[in-house]
């Protein structure tokens, strides 16, 4: 596969970490120092599918290609208002992709969504089953923090970025992770008990739970291990990585990684200072940034790396 066209798009409203101290007992000092993290994007008066139909529809423009050329929509989301239809359905419609010959699918593997997606792209145009494939990844991760809680509140936002991918030779190494550990990072949806429930105490509503530190050990450990076995195994040296797009949580976490595996600080873009954690969507906004700024240019080789609940990890070399 190879990636023909890049787009983003962000909610308007720009929260700092004074406005959340505001109403939550933290601090600007406490959210920049621990996170690096200085502002978010979050959903107000947009309408979520709005907002990963327009990074979707400026993916497409940057590919060339028009609506109508796409034949298989994948979509990443952890949470969003839809739990049907799923949300790549609905961006099908809304870009006027009549189908039926444009399956949609939804892929929720946490943050590392976007990698995963990509490895399916993959999978599915070596296969033949797919021409050009349209990859959205689409969070409003806001939406299932407790807003009383400082713990989960302070580290997210919103955001959609996408990709065109079709056939080509990009790819180089590949590789995905599952390790269950159901309980690190847990949001559960508020279920209504139904009229036979015999369960006491049946939740019906638990807002985002996590075991920060212990996502922090496992981070750095399994993206600077999974990192170096990429680059080995593709027969490679780290210096031949011309850019390290590592999911977007915490700059503390970023900055471990990179310390471990001895790189330059410029190789490493970071958005998680302007934009929180947009989860899946963090990597394809980094991208979209590099690629619209010049940074990140044709021939260029590129490291994703990304973890998230479950525990899942995905790490990826391909050529830009
Ligand atoms: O996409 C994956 C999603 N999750 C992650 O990547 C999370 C990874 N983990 C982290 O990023 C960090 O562990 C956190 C940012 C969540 C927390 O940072 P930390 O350096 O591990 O802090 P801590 O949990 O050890 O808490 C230190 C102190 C505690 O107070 P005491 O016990 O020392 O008195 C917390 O109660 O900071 C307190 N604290 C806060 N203070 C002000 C925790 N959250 C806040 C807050 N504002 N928002």
């Amino acid at each position: 596969m190879k990636i023909i066209g890049t787009g983003s798009a962000l909610p308007k409203k720009i929260v700092t970490n004074d406005m959340l101290s505001e109403f939550l007992d933290t601090s600007d000092e406490w959210v920049t120092a621990r996170t690096g993290i200085n502002t978010r994007h979050i959903i107000t008066t947009e309408r979520f599918e709005d907002l990963a139909t327009e990074a979707a529809g400026r993916a497409i423009d940057a590919s060339g290609l028009c609506p109508d050329d796409i034949d298989f929509i994948i979509c990443s989301n952890v949470s969003n208002l839809y739990v049907t239809p799923h949300l790549s359905a609905i961006i099908q419609a809304n870009l006027g992709i009549k189908g039926p010959n444009c399956p949609t699918m939804d892929v929720n593997s946490a943050c590392v969504g976007f990698v995963y997606g990509l490895d399916l792209c993959d999978a599915l145009l070596t296969t033949g089953r797919a021409r050009n494939i349209l990859l959205v990844a689409a969070e409003e991760c806001t939406r299932f923090c407790d807003w009383n809680d400082r713990n989960c509140t302070v580290l997210f936002g919103d955001g959609a970025a996408a990709v065109v991918v079709t056939k080509g030779d990009s790819l180089i190494y590949s590789k995905l992770t599952s390790v269950p550990m159901p309980d690190v990072i847990v949001y559960k949806n508020p279920m209504e008990p139904t009229p036979y429930e015999t369960r006491e105490g049946i939740d019906t509503r638990m807002p985002l739970q996590m075991k920060g530190r212990e996502v922090f050990r496992m981070a750095v450990t399994s993206a600077s291990r999974d990192i170096s076995k990429a680059v080995d195994t593709a027969g490679l040296s780290l210096d031949d990585i011309d850019h390290f797009l590592l999911h977007q949580a915490n700059l503390r976490i970023n900055e471990a990684i990179r310390e471990n595996l001895k790189q330059p600080d410029s190789k490493f873009p970071t958005n998680v200072q302007r934009f929180g954690n947009t989860s899946s969507a963090s990597i394809p906004l980094l991208l979209d940034e590099g690629v619209r700024e010049g940074r990140i240019r044709r021939g260029d080789t590129m490291l994703f790396s990304a973890f998230g609940a479950g525990f899942v990890t995905g790490t990826m070399i391909l050529k830009y």
